[in-house]
């Protein structure tokens, strides 16, 4: 299952994951709060506290759940909450574990609700209440598993049941990132792509990333391979702005497809409000990926706002697409 896993992660994720603690910029306060569950745990030589992260695509999640392995020299066991099925593939997985193993669940909001059931006694008690048989013959029995500790990744906290969240002893969301961290992460990356990049391009770079490690990343390569076709091979300031007009990234991190959410929400909806059904039909987008992918980032930089009755589009983003809103149209915000 491993295997599987890791097979699906992006090669410059791998590359680039920071393999220590002072490699990780930013979180400083998750990180600090992680640093002492993990040390006070070694300190009792139990394994730590299950652990709940929970944040946008990108932000560090797997990257942080590596670190505590590594941090408590642990065996480090990833799946995910779809690829376990049936009762039977937890059993196998937990069985499995050595004692003190850090077991990683991704979207962990994704486990269904049968295994759910059976992962609670196995997250508080370490004991697998197996039913053998049904009707009036079934019959319970208690497997002892070692002891480990869960660190479950999500990026819809809202979708988490309730029981499985409480069963957590610790729960950390993941910010977006300053640019001045994104910059740090890029130079990083730049010295270990070995891509020869001017200092005045890293702020153009960090700007259209989204605040978002991997978004950063992905942008350098890509203007890496523009510097190398176009250019001498070395990301200059006017490179990197050639680059990303080219890739059709404005000068804020939006792409084509942020605009024509926020031009849809402005001319079919008369800026808002809309649900998010309603948007995903105007602009032909799953719900899913305008909630994960395109709506955290316009929100963060205000131009999108939820009210009770939807999205608006807010005075930001008309001002942004350069369009003055009509007089029955004003912004709210
Ligand atoms: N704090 C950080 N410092 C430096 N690089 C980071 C940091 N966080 C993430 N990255 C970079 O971004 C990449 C993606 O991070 P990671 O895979 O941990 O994100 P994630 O939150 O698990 O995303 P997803 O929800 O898509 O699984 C990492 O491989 C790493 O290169
Ligand atoms: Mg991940």
């Amino acid at each position: 299952m491993q295997e599987n896993i890791q097979n699906k992660e992006d090669p410059l994720d791998l590359t680039l994951r920071p393999k220590t603690w002072d490699d990780y910029v930013g979180q400083e306060k998750v990180k600090d709060n992680v640093k002492i569950i993990v040390t006070a745990a070694k300190q009792r030589q139990e394994p730590p506290s299950h652990m709940l992260f929970y944040g946008n695509p990108g932000l560090g999640k797997t990257t942080i759940a590596h670190l505590i392995a590594d941090e408590i020299g642990a065996d480090f066991k990833i799946t995910s909450g779809p690829a376990i099925e049936r009762a039977g593939d937890l059993a196998a997985i937990l069985t499995n574990l050595e004692h003190g193993s850090v077991l990683f669940i991704d979207e962990i909001h994704r486990l269904n609700r049968v295994v759910e059931e059976y992962l609670y006694p196995a997250m508080e008690d370490f004991q697998l209440n197996l039913i053998l048989g049904s009707g009036p013959m079934a019959k319970t029995m208690t497997l002892e598993v070692p002891k480990f500790t869960l660190i479950g990744a999500t990026t819809r906290l809202a979708s988490l049941s309730s029981p499985l969240r409480s069963r957590f002893g610790a729960n950390f969301g993941l910010n977006f990132y300053e640019n001045s961290d994104i910059e740090q992460i890029l130079h990083r990356s730049a010295r270990i792509l070995d891509i020869e990049t001017e200092q005045d391009a890293f702020p153009v770079l960090a700007e259209c990333s989204r605040y978002t490690p991997r978004t950063a990343n992905h942008i350098l390569q890509r203007v890496r391979d523009f510097a190398q076709v176009k250019g001498q091979g070395i990301i200059t300031k006017q490179i990197a702005q050639d680059a990303l007009s080219h890739l059709e990234i404005d000068n804020i991190g939006l792409t084509a497809n942020d605009t024509r959410i926020l031009q849809a929400i402005i001319s079919k909806f008369g800026g808002g409000p809309v649900g998010l059904q309603g948007l995903a039909a105007a602009t032909a987008e799953e719900q899913n990926t305008i909630l994960d992918i395109y709506e955290p980032y316009l929100m963060r930089l205000g131009f999108v706002a939820r009210t009770p009755k939807g999205r608006i589009a807010t005075k930001l983003a008309y001002k942004h697409l350069n369009i003055i809103p009509p007089k029955n149209q004003t912004p709210l915000f």
